[in-house]
């Protein structure tokens, strides 16, 4: 396994894989890998030939007071686990060599950045929007692969590369969770003793949801205030949002009919926690 800093590099060593007749799969991560990232390098893994993972926390998609300073960083650990799980070059680029001096140009897909983690974080989607259209051009992937955990960001990618025409099929894989089923995340190592125990009442209660669809119910705001009252019963819990969306638009829905995403952010103390649950009915 390679790791390469700089544009040219890695365009050089992708050019000459395609000119081989190889199939370049794509893991674009921010680093600090855990299982979940990994479960898409192997996935990449099997499905081409040349196997690329970018490292780069993109400090575009962090807004003021966010943690892009203390976001956790370990490129000896990463490179490890990427290379054991079948990665064949990490691009791990430099803050320079992604915004030179005199960078002014940004991607922004509209509609489905409005609601959820868009509505919480202003210029959030226009920062992994950018950076992903960057990645996409550096690497000239034929497959990229993302975490069904980041629902609003790969729903959003898609929709950018449907609309942009971009050339590169997009792979959502299942969020991988903890044994409690807490969703694999980087930032779960901000969660102190307490909040880390607290924190599967998550999953737990969008499980409780799905068991109510499947037992019949159909009426969003009564599924609302269930995951509301659920959640706010733990202490820890401070609820940013709780939303029932349709998956093409991420517009709020009043009855379950489709396609539904039911999507969560929730802090624990410092820790802001996403997570997810797709339902087809
Ligand atoms: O999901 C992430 O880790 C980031 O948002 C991504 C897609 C690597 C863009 O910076």
């Amino acid at each position: 396994m390679i790791i390469l800093r700089d544009i040219s590099s890695v365009t050089a060593a992708i050019s000459q894989a395609r000119r081989e007749g190889k199939t370049v799969g794509f893991v674009p991560t921010m680093g600090f890998l855990h299982q979940g990232h990994l479960s898409l390098v192997r996935q990449a893994r099997m499905e081409n030939d040349l196997v690329v993972l970018s490292i780069f926390v993109n400090p575009i998609q962090f807004g003021v007071g966010e943690d892009y300073e203390e976001y956790p960083r370990d490129l000896d650990s990463d490179s490890s686990k990427a290379e054991e799980a079948g990665c064949d070059l990490i691009f791990y680029p430099t803050t320079a060599e992604m915004y030179p001096q005199g960078y002014a140009t940004f991607v922004d897909v509209e509609r489905l950045t409005e609601n959820l983690c868009g509505a919480s974080r202003p210029g959030h989607f226009r920062g992994v929007t950018t950076v992903v259209t960057k990645l996409f051009n550096i690497v000239k992937p034929h497959r990229a692969y993302f975490g069904q955990k980041d629902a609003q960001q790969v729903l959003t990618i898609q929709r950018m590369v449907q609309d942009l025409n971009m050339a590169v099929a997009v792979k959502i894989m299942p969020t991988v969770r903890e044994a409690d089923g807490l969703a694999l995340s980087s930032r779960n190592t901000y969660l102190s003793t307490a909040e880390r125990a607290a924190a599967p009442i998550l999953y737990r209660s969008l499980l409780a949801v799905v068991a109510k669809i499947t037992n019949g119910e159909r009426d969003a705001n009564s599924l609302l205030t269930y995951l509301h009252d659920a959640i706010s019963a733990e202490p820890l819990a401070q609820i940013d949002y709780i939303s029932i969306v349709d998956t093409a638009d991420i517009k709020p829905v009043s009855t379950i009919d489709g396609p539904t995403l039911i999507a969560l952010a929730v802090r624990f103390g410092k820790t802001r926690l996403i997570d997810n649950i797709i339902v087809e009915v």
